[in-house]
C-alpha cells in the first residue's frame, strides 16, 4: 500500500493521532542503535480497545506494526522496517495504582522506569530493575527486552518482576496473563514468554509490576583499581563478601572510566580501572557495614580509599551515561552486550583483548561485573566488514564460553543471525511456532529478533535485511 492510503485507512480505523510530518517521521525513525528507517507514519492509539482497531487494520492491510517506548533500544528493536506503522506507547504513562500490601504497581506501559521509583519513595517500595537509560526508558521496553542494570546484581533482571501483563496480540485479542498472587500452579506462567519478545507478539496496554522494600539507605561506592591485572580479582573478593550487602557490583575499565569522569563534576577521577558499588543498610548499621567494606576493599590493591556517594540512585544515573560519554569520545563503534558464566570473566577479558589486538582495535569494557555481564565495545563501525567481523569473533567466542549473545539488550536486527546457535534448533523452533500462534500474519515488529529464515515472519512482510533500506550508520 503506498503512503497516502496507508495514512487514510490508518486514520480511518483508530481513533488516537496519526502523525506524517516529516519532523514526526524523522524522530521516529531511529531508536538508539546505528541503524535507521523511515516508516511511513506514527500513531498514539487511545486505549485498548483502539490498539484492537489498529492490528485489526494492520492485518486487512497487511501493514506492520513497530511498537515503541522511548527509543531508546540498542540494537534496533524499535527501528521501523520498510512500510511500516511505528505505535508510540509513550503517552500511556499513567500509574494506575500501587498496592503497598501485595507490593505491586499497575502500570501503562509509556510510564519512564524512574518515574515509578521516584513514585514510589513515599511507600518505602522500589521497582529493582534500574536499566543504564532508566531516566527515559519506558517500563513496556524494559519489558519487551528483559532489560536488567546494576541493581540486577541483587534483584535480578526484569523478567524477575514482572506479575502480570495486559497486551493485545497480533491476532487482535485481548489478552490478560498472572494475577497478583504470591504463588501459583496453573499450567506453565504465560506472562514470562512475552518478557523479551521485542513487540513481536503482542503490544503491552497495562503492566503489573512487582515491588521490594527500600532498604533505609543506599550508599554508592567508587574504587579505583591500581591496573587492569587486579579487576577480575576484585570481582571475585567482592562478590565473595556475602556480609558486604552488595547490590551492584560494576566495572568501568581505564578508557571508560576517564570518558564517564568528564561527565561526574569530579565525583569520579580518570585514568584508572574503577569498581562501582552499592551497598545496602540503615542508618544504624551504615558505619560499621562501611568499616567492614574498608576492610576487605585495603585487600584489592586500590589507589585510595573508596569514594562515597551518599545517594546511590544519582551514582546509577552518571553511570547510564558511560555510553553517551563513550559515544562523545569515539563515536560509531561496536557495542557489544554479553554475558558468560561468572566462573568464566577472566577468560571474557582476555578474548576481548585478545581480539582488539589481532584486529588491531581499541576496545573499552564497562558494565555488570558482578554478573559476567559486560559491554565490551571496539572501535570498528558497526555494519563495517572489520566491526561485523569483531561481532561475529565476539559472540562465537561467548557462546563457546557457555555464555549469552545479549544479556540485556536483546536482539533486535543486530544479532538475529546468532540466535539459533544459541538456542539450538528445537528451542528455536518453538519460539518460532510460538510467533506464529500470536501472529499469524507477521505484522507485529517483523524481521526482528527471530532467525532470518524461521518462518516467523512471512511475506508479504519487508523484510529489513534486503536492500539495507535502514541500515545507515547515525553516528
Ligand atoms: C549500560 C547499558 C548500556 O549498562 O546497558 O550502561
Ligand atoms: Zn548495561
Amino acid at each position: 500500500m503506498d503512503r497516502d492510503a496507508t495514512i487514510r485507512g490508518l486514520t480511518n480505523a483508530v481513533r488516537g493521532p496519526v502523525h506524517a510530518a516529516p519532523e514526526a517521521i524523522e524522530r521516529y525513525s531511529r531508536d538508539a542503535s546505528h541503524l535507521s528507517c523511515r516508516p511511513l507514519a506514527a500513531v498514539q492509539p487511545l486505549d485498548p480497545d483502539d490498539v484492537v482497531a489498529l492490528v485489526g487494520w494492520a492485518r486487512r492491510s497487511r501493514t506492520p506494526l513497530v511498537p515503541r517506548g522511548a527509543g531508546s533500544s540498542l540494537d534496533g528493536e524499535s527501528v521501523p522496517v520498510p512500510g511500516s506503522v511505528v505505535v508510540d506507547m509513550s503517552g500511556w504513562n499513567a500509574i494506575l495504582g500501587v498496592d503497598p500490601e501485595d507490593r505491586t504497581a499497575r502500570v501503562g506501559p509509556g510510564l519512564v522506569n524512574l518515574e515509578l521509583h521516584r513514585a514510589l519513595r513515599p511507600y518505602g517500595l522500589f521497582f529493582p530493575p534500574n536499566p543504564g537509560s532508566w531516566t527515559v526508558s519506558t517500563l513496556g521496553g524494559n519489558v519487551a527486552t528483559n532489560a536488567s542494570g546494576p541493581r540486577s546484581y541483587r534483584y535480578g533482571p526484569t523478567r524477575a518482576w514482572v506479575r502480570g501483563l495486559e497486551l493485545v496480540l497480533g491476532t487482535g485479542e485481548r489478552l490478560r496473563c498472572g494475577r497478583p498472587v504470591r504463588k501459583r500452579s496453573v499450567g506453565p506462567e504465560l506472562a514470562g514468554l512475552f518478557v523479551g519478545s521485542e513487540g513481536t507478539l503482542g503490544i503491552f496496554t497495562e503492566l503489573t509490576l512487582g515491588l521490594a522494600p527500600a532498604p533505609e539507605r543506599r550508599v554508592g561506592l567508587v574504587l579505583r583499581l591500581a591496573d587492569p591485572g587486579s579487576v577480575s580479582a576484585a570481582a571475585t573478593t567482592l562478590r565473595a563478601g556475602g556480609d558486604l550487602r552488595l547490590s551492584s557490583l560494576e566495572l568501568l575499565d581505564a578508557r571508560c572510566t576517564t570518558e564517564l569522569a568528564r561527565l561526574s563534576s569530579g565525583r569520579i577521577a580518570p585514568g584508572a580501572p574503577t569498581l562501582l558499588v552499592e551497598v545496602e543498610t540503615t542508618q544504624a548499621q551504615e558505619g560499621v557495614l562501611l568499616e567492614r567494606f574498608l576492610e576487605v576493599s585495603r585487600g584489592l590493591g586500590l589507589r585510595e580509599e573508596p569514594g562515597v556517594y551518599p545517594d546511590a540512585d544519582e551514582l546509577w544515573t552518571l553511570r547510564g551515561r558511560s555510553s553517551e560519554a563513550l559515544d562523545r569520545a569515539f563515536g560509531p563503534r561496536v557495542r557489544e552486550d554479553v554475558a558468560v558464566p561468572v566462573s568464566r570473566l577472566s577468560e571474557l577479558l582476555a578474548l576481548v583483548e585478545r581480539l582488539a589486538r589481532e584486529r588491531g582495535v581499541e576496545a573499552f569494557v564497562y558494565g555488570h561485573i558482578g554478573e559476567a555481564s559486560l559491554h565490551p565495545n571496539f572501535g570498528a563501525a558497526p555494519g563495517s566488514a572489520l566491526g561485523e567481523q569483531l561481532r561475529h569473533e565476539l559472540l562465537d567466542g561467548v557462546l563457546a564460553l557457555g555464555g549469552t549473545i545479549s544479556s540485556e539488550h536483546g536482539i533486535g536486527l543486530v544479532k538475529r543471525a546468532w540466535v539459533e546457535a544459541e538456542l539450538g534448533p528445537v528451542a528455536t523452533s518453538l519460539l518460532s511456532a510460538w510467533k506464529r500462534a500470536c501472529d499469524p500474519d507477521g505484522i507485529l515488529n517483523p524481521g526482528k529478533l527471530y532467525p532470518v529464515d524461521s518462518g516467523a515472519s512471512p511475506p508479504p512482510v519487508p523484510s529489513p535485511s534486503g536492500p539495507e533500506a535502514g541500515r545507515t550508520p547515525t553516528r
